[in-house]
């Protein structure tokens, strides 16, 4: 989708979608009065909107359409824009108007809404045999004696942040039967070297060598091959700080011989939505190029029934040394990310965050609005937070609570792979995950379960996956950098 900035006035002769937008009933925008007189005026929207956009049509190739945050319930003023930037979209395929015109006067908001605009085109239609033919509309922002250039590098970084979203939505999107582990590796191969960063594959030998126990038990009951996909961000200039972040890819999860019921199973092929995450928060980061050093880990495995897939009774050794009874195969989340969770402070990750699709249980306790978070870290759960607010992401903290860690203890094994009951599911999974970080780790665990697939259109997201973690994981990164610079400075 195009995007562009104009420092020419808009006349009311320029043809295609008029967006004018309104902070409650005030104009964002600056027209001239005289060539807008029949567009003007407090009066009139106030009195035309109610909560709904106001059309008003001038031919057919012009319409005016009048947006106010005050038509979007919730939500910050950013997310209330992204959201406003959407149905501006919706509205110009409605009536097959190819341009969009936005005069903005309060340039802080460009970012959120060219993000809108760019989050809320994206389509995953490729299976669809009868393609629509109409192209994405391009979107002016008319900004007159703005600046351009610094304007035209906010639209640039709103692009750079939105590909890395939709290039995860895309790996989600896409069925078991295209993304499995090794096109997962390939997908992420291509895409590191499209943007400059190492990249690095285990597969099922390298793994053994390796003992990756739990990917190796995992991935057993699959035709398909495990693999470990390994990205590392090295800028020249690097300050303490070395972030591993690391994502469940579990490319479809059957529950594997604990089988899951059928209901809604297909849901699974997301089931590798934060190892996407972390694929889609690499490729913007080594664009943005934020100076902190980081190494991503994304263990990949289907969990098959299969005549040699693992079997409950089963007992793993983890690349740890651990030892972990298989309770139940349909809690193989957990068994990978604690072979990847080891891997990445071998790499010399000081601040770890993982993102998965890890339980059922974080679903029923916060929906699916807000993703869970675990931390042995509170200073680096709180930047989580913080950044996740700011960029649309929201994140609710959970307790890690040491009174259920009794619920892993086994008694052949060093850990079981379920707690006990049917309750905290979500706690007793981030518990398990805990076992792996050392002492000295800095660590956050983030349960997408909830977040990572919208089953209706919500926000200025379609239905499917929403890429969530790719824009708190940028953030994240260059809010490390932030401090490292100023530690650096003294
Ligand atoms: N992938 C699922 C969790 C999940 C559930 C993701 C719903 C997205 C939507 C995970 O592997 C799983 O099956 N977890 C089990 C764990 C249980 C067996 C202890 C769960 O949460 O039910
Ligand atoms: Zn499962
Ligand atoms: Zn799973």
């Amino acid at each position: 989708m195009k995007l562009r900035i104009s420092s020419e006035q808009l006349s009311d002769q320029t043809p295609g979608l008029l967006v004018l937008l309104y902070e409650g009933t005030t104009p964002m925008f600056n027209l001239p009065a005289k060539a807008f007189k029949t567009l003007q005026g407090r009066e009139q929207f106030e009195a035309l909107t109610g909560d709904q956009e106001v059309w008003s049509f001038r031919s057919g190739q012009q319409a005016v359409l009048y947006l106010s945050t005050s038509q979007v319930k919730y939500f910050t003023r950013e997310e209330k824009l992204k959201t406003l930037a959407s149905r501006a979209l919706k509205a110009a395929a409605k009536y097959k108007l190819s341009a969009i015109q936005v005069p903005l006067s309060i340039t802080e908001m460009l970012a959120p809404l060219a993000e809108g605009f760019l989050i809320s085109a994206y389509k995953f239609d490729k299976y669809k045999s009868a393609k629509k033919e109409r192209p994405t509309p391009e979107v002016t922002f008319s900004v007159p004696g703005g600046d351009a250039k610094a304007l035209t590098r906010t639209l640039a970084r709103a692009q750079v942040i939105a590909e890395g979203v939709n290039f995860a939505r895309d790996l989600v999107n896409e069925p078991a039967e295209a993304i499995y582990p090794e096109t997962l590796a390939q997908a992420a191969t291509e895409m590191a070297k499209k943007v400059g960063l190492e990249v690095q594959v285990l597969d099922e030998k390298a793994l053994a060598k390796g003992k990756f126990g739990g990917v190796l038990g995992v991935g057993k009951g699959a035709a398909r091959p495990p693999r470990l996909i390994v990205l590392r961000y090295r800028p020249k200039a690097r300050g303490g700080v070395h972030l591993g972040l690391v994502g469940k890819a579990v490319a479809f999860d059957t529950g594997g011989i604990s089988i899951k019921p059928s209901s809604k199973l297909w849901e699974m092929k997301s089931d590798m939505a934060g190892g996407a995450a972390v694929l889609g928060a690499m490729m913007t980061i080594a664009r943005l190029k934020p100076d902190i050093r980081i190494t991503a880990v994304v263990p990949s495995v289907i969990n098959a029934v299969g005549p040699l897939a693992i079997l409950p009774g089963d007992i793993i050794a983890s690349r740890s040394g651990k030892t972990v009874h298989v309770d139940n195969t349909d809690a193989e989340g957990r068994l990978i990310l604690m072979d990847a969770l080891d891997y990445v402070q071998d790499e010399g990750a000081t601040h770890v965050v993982d993102a998965a699709t890890l339980t059922g249980s974080i679903v029923r306790a916060l929906g699916t609005s807000y993703t869970g978070a675990f931390a042995n870290d509170q200073a680096l759960v709180n930047r989580l937070i913080s950044v996740g607010k700011e960029v649309g992401e929201e994140i609710w903290q959970m307790p890690l609570a040491d009174e259920y860690r009794q619920q892993l203890d086994h008694p052949i094994a060093d850990m079981d792979n379920v707690g006990k009951g049917p309750n905290g599911g979500s706690i007793t999974a981030a518990l398990f995950l805990r076992e792996f970080i050392r002492d000295g780790s800095r660590w956050v665990h983030l349960d997408i379960a909830g977040t990572s697939m919208a089953d209706k259109a919500w926000k200025y997201f379609a239905p499917g996956a929403t890429g969530v973690g790719v824009r708190t994981f940028a953030a994240l990164a260059e809010s490390l950098a932030a401090e490292g610079a100023n530690i650096k400075k003294g």
